[in-house]
């Protein structure tokens, strides 16, 4: 795991992108997985930026969200879809056309759970995930996976815990608009994507991140999962690296 912390705003928005970057180059169809939430703020303006100034190109990139509520009506502004929309695929100069939201806005559960299989299956037909970028939820959770999802997940129909539904409120007028299920990408399918990025900030995170990273690999941290997975970069402010004990350890990407 490459892990970086970063002493500004302006150097982890360019480290993040440059991750991106890198992992989108020289593939021939890339394939970027979005997140929604504050984290990734930073990145997607400075790959807008990027692509304003003409130095990159998106265009051609397919994208897949990460996760999505369940039962917000169409175009509400809280629904993944339209964060997506609004946060990413417009700044970042992405073809409407190639970003795929999960589903869920099906009436019955049976049909919410074979569309998040059909998204499942179509990540995997698109050759799969160049890099999916992941923020990290104060309980640990990645995409909408709460502690005690199966590390060999699937893209399904699941529950928000509880700290979910109060750390999303600020979004809605009350805890009690927050829906109770969504559709998450299953940590199985994250652990997919040939490049995992994950951005933290803020003291809120900082034991979550310490978790995911220097914990055991438990279901009760849905982010330890990341150990697993060869290919990870962490990209960290000051103060969500604060919980970490082994800071020796993280001295970024080997360089000779
Ligand atoms: C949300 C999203 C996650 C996101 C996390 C952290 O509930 N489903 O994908 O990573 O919570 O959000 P934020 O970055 O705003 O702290």
């Amino acid at each position: 795991m490459d892990v970086v912390v970063c002493p500004d705003p302006d150097a982890f928005a360019a480290t993040a992108a440059d991750v991106v970057v890198r992992a989108l180059a020289a593939r021939g169809a890339p394939t970027l997985g979005l997140a929604t939430g504050s984290s990734p703020l930073p990145l997607y303006r400075e790959l807008g930026r990027r692509v304003a100034g003409g130095v990159l190109d998106l265009a051609a990139v397919r994208a897949f969200a990460l996760d999505e509520y369940v039962g917000l009506p169409a175009g509400h502004p809280q629904s993944y879809r339209e964060v997506i929309r609004r946060d990413a695929a417009e700044p970042l100069g992405l073809d409407p056309a190639l970003v795929r939201v999960p589903d869920g806005s099906a009436p019955t559960l049976e049909q919410l759970t074979a569309r998040a299989a059909a998204f499942d299956a179509a990540i995997v037909a698109a050759g799969g995930i160049d890099i999916q970028v992941l923020g990290i939820g104060s309980d640990g959770h990645i995409g909408f996976n709460e502690p005690m999802s199966s590390l060999s997940s699937r893209t399904r129909v699941a529950r928000l815990a509880p700290r979910t539904r109060q750390d999303n409120a600020r979004f809605f007028r009350s805890v009690e608009e927050v829906p109770r299920l969504c559709v998450t990408q299953g940590i199985g399918t994250i652990l997919e994507a040939r490049h995992l990025l994950l951005l933290a900030q803020g003291p809120g995170k900082a034991e979550a991140v310490a978790s995911a990273l220097e914990g055991p690999l438990t279901a009760s941290v849905p982010a330890s999962a990341l150990q697993l997975h060869a290919e990870v970069t962490v990209v960290l402010d000051e103060a969500a690296a604060g919980g970490l004990r082994r800071r020796e350890l993280y001295a970024g990407p080997i360089t000779l």
